[in-house]
């Protein structure tokens, strides 16, 4: 593992200490409401204290996109944190949520590191090193299609909620093509498992750079595509679709005829 991975992970695995160290006492929990559903935790802050803390102690000199705090610092080098994906699961004790942590150099990414504290699942990517889940090496399902396929997603909410006619005439098709949909509620685990062969494919609109660039890394370096919703390359961008190979251009053709004019070109 390279050394910025293995701080990461320690980033991670200290962020998963902190907030499962809480879920005994939830209904104690302080929450602030930062938009219409939209809400953050003094556990989320503490856990990413303390992942800038350790990841800033290694690195001064490197910048930070974290979602509670923002961006902070200037260099080529920024880590994007997600320190709890999936606070709405954690509030309600709905065991899925992560610890989502990358490393971007020049516009590119390098490293990726999403971490599942109920399962203790650690799922790691560095460019061109491949993806693993623990010690094994992660690809892609070999699905060939949409047919008999298990595809994750995400509902739109907050502000993407004036989308959702576009999204259920694109959930019609995927729900008619597939063996199945899933909303599990933090899209870095959704990611992980596509890059884990757990599901086939994924899509969603409205996420942000720090629910998407570990995942997307993951996908990549198990042999899987990650693009936007009208099939552009991803750029950290907020409406994707990932997926094997074949399942991600099987699910461009049912989603791209649904696209907002709004989100098209993003
Ligand atoms: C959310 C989760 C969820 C997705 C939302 C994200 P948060 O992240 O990833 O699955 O549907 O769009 O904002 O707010 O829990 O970190
Ligand atoms: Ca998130
Ligand atoms: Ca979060």
């Amino acid at each position: 593992m390279q050394p910025a991975v293995n701080i990461a992970v320690r980033a991670a695995r200290r962020a998963g200490e902190i907030i499962v160290r809480s879920i005994n006492r939830l209904d104690s929990i302080e929450v602030t409401a930062k938009g219409r559903n939209d809400f953050a935790t003094e556990v989320d802050r503490a856990a990413e204290q303390e992942i800038i803390g350790i990841l800033s102690k290694a690195y001064p000199q490197h910048a930070f996109l974290a979602e509670e705090s923002g961006r902070t610092g200037d260099s080529e080098t920024v880590w994007i944190i997600d320190p709890l994906d999936g606070t709405t699961n954690y509030l309600h004790g709905f065991p899925t949520y992560a610890v989502s942590i990358a490393c971007q150099h020049r516009g590119r990414l390098e490293h990726a590191v999403i971490y599942d504290p109920m399962r203790q699942e650690l799922f790691t990517a560095s460019r061109g090193d491949g993806a693993r889940l623990e010690n094994r090496r992660l690809r892609v399902s070999n699905r060939p299609g949409l047919e008999g396929a298990l595809i994750a997603t995400g509902f739109p909410f907050r502000a993407h909620a004036d989308y959702v006619d576009a999204y259920l005439a694109q959930l019609k098709g995927v729900m008619q093509a597939t063996a199945g949909v899933r909303r599990p509620g933090a899209a870095a685990l959704d990611l992980a498992y596509v890059a884990a062969g757990r599901v086939d494919g994924f899509w969603e609109f409205g996420l942000n750079p720090w629910d998407t660039a570990a995942g997307a890394l993951l996908i990549q370096e198990a042999g899987g595509r990650i693009g936007t919703l009208t099939g552009e390359p991803y750029r950290l961008s907020p409406h994707i679709v990932a997926g094997t190979p074949r399942v991600y251009e099987a699910l461009l053709e049912l989603i791209a005829p649904h696209v907002p004019q709004a989100l098209r070109n993003t």
